[in-house]
């Protein structure tokens, strides 16, 4: 059942299962696991080979999964020029674009696309970007994304000096009463999850942990979510 990004709130911990960890020769029945174990959104990775040194896929492949899921696309661009691929992604079935605020182009006319396309916005920061980057934009977009690793490949170990960035954005959010979500995105699991939400991430991607989970994904998934109650915005 579709969630409605209206449907998300800050206060509910969120999982978003990132697809670069499926089965690439079994998209459709692999998009089905995690949406019946749970899933709110579903976390699309998109590498250009420059912006971070490998290729994942592109809108053909996401305009081809659309038909066969309407759970909600956060669709993570690692692009050194997304404004030129804001059109063709959101054709292709995206709900919601999330940009590098390192990338070459100008973020406020990146924003504008997304909107044009009628798109919710997202801003990501590398592990070494300050925090502080992102301050001038909160105001226009609806969700901030901390990389907990170098973008690039999926299965990589959580950076836990990111935690203090993901303090220092909530408490932000707070002070500007922003309905903003916090995403976290690498090495995401079971004993990450925790510190994550206790510094104020309610929204967590995870690809090796519940795609390659050996309990499957039911379990890798209820064991994100009991970290609800460590939730602290
Ligand atoms: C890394 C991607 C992540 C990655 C997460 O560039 O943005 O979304 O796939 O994978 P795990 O959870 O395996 O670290
Ligand atoms: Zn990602």
């Amino acid at each position: 059942m579709k969630r409605t990004w209206e449907s998300f709130s800050n206060k509910e911990l969120l999982v978003s299962p990132s697809l670069l960890a499926a089965d690439f020769s079994n998209l459709e029945s692999e998009i089905k696991r995690i949406e019946d174990a749970g899933a709110d959104m579903l976390h699309l990775d998109i590498m250009d080979g420059h912006f971070v040194p490998n290729i994942s896929f592109g809108p053909p492949v996401v305009s081809a999964i659309r038909k066969k899921t309407d759970i909600f696309f956060d669709t993570h661009l690692m692009l050194t020029n997304p404004a030129k691929y804001i059109e063709p992604f959101a054709k292709a079935g995206a709900d919601l674009i999330t940009f590098h605020v390192e990338c070459d182009d100008d973020p406020d006319e990146v924003i504008a696309l997304c909107r044009k396309f009628d798109l919710k916005v997202g801003m990501v920061i590398k592990p070494k970007t300050p925090a502080e980057a992102l301050f001038p934009y909160l105001e226009k977009i609806d969700m901030i994304l901390v990389m907990s690793v170098e973008p690039g490949f999926g299965g990589q170990s959580f950076m836990s000096e990111v935690l203090g960035k993901c303090r220092t954005l909530r408490n932000e959010i707070t002070a500007r009463n922003l309905p903003i979500l916090l995403e976290i995105d690498g090495g995401i699991d079971a004993k990450t999850v925790i510190p994550s939400a206790q510094n104020g991430v309610n929204l967590m991607v995870a690809g090796t942990s519940v795609f390659r989970h050996p309990e499957g994904a039911d379990k890798a998934i209820e064991l994100l979510k009991s970290a609800q109650k460590d939730l602290v915005l």
